[in-house]
């Protein structure tokens, strides 16, 4: 075989992302925009930061479930198998983004249910945040593993690309969302244009992909 011959596998990450993004923007847009209230002055950092973190949300759980959902015996495409690498980093460079737009939104003018009336945050907040950095890191960790320079420690690598490792990420990032939203899921009367809240669709992901990695894992 010449050197220059190509192996091209089927790879359909950019067409899923764009996928998920407009999904996800649009959502962001039509709940706060059109059903809400939200002025669109907001729409490139407040509103896109809620589409970016939802994105993330949706593209890391399609790479831990994938892979499950077709030993389920449900048959996912070469292409969507395939491109489980790119929607992971990703997402992972979603949540980046998200964290950074985080931390310069975070104030009470922006936030005021994160926050107890002498400024201080609230436990609920508190938690979130907590699990959202340690999802976040733990994530990183993962991303670094495909760094040649430490794939050289094998037990090391091992374990940090379990997939257990990778669940408690995302388990971490689910009690980001349970202890920033659980209230407002709980009141429907209180939905813009009665869309559930976008900590919630995250979370119905999230525990769809569990569920299917819990029983197709293999
Ligand atoms: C340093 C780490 C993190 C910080 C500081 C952070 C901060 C925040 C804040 C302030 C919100 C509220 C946004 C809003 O309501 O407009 C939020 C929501 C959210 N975060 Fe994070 N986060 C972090 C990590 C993560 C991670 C690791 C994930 C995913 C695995 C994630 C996914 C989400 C999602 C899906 C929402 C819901 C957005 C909404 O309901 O509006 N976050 N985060």
């Amino acid at each position: 075989m010449s050197n220059s011959t190509v192996i091209s596998k089927k790879n359909y990450s950019g067409m899923i992302i764009a996928w998920v993004c407009v999904f996800s923007l649009g959502y962001a847009i039509l709940r706060y925009h059109i059903a809400g209230t939200v002025p669109w002055k907001d729409f490139p950092f407040f509103i896109m930061n809620k589409g970016i973190s939802l994105a993330a949300f949706i593209l890391l759980t399609f790479n831990f479930s994938l892979g499950p959902l077709n030993n389920l015996g449900v048959k996912v495409p070469e292409g969507w198998l395939n491109s489980r690498k790119a929607l992971g980093m990703t997402g992972f460079l979603f949540v980046l983004i998200h964290a950074l737009m985080s931390f310069m939104l975070f104030k009470i003018s922006v936030y005021g249910k994160f926050f107890e009336t002498d400024g201080t945050i609230t436990l609920m907040a508190g938690l979130s945040m907590l699990a959202g950095v340690l999802s976040m890191v733990i994530l990183w960790v993962i991303n670094l593993s495909f760094q040649t320079y430490l794939s050289e420690d094998k037990a090391f690598i091992q374990f940090i690309t379990s997939r257990r490792f990778l669940l408690t990420a995302m388990l971490l990032g689910a009690a980001h969302l349970f202890f920033m939203g659980y209230k407002g899921w709980l009141d429907p009367s209180g939905w813009h244009g009665g869309l559930p809240p976008i900590s919630l669709v995250a979370f119905v992901f999230f525990t769809t992909g569990y569920v299917i990695n819990l029983f197709g894992r293999k």
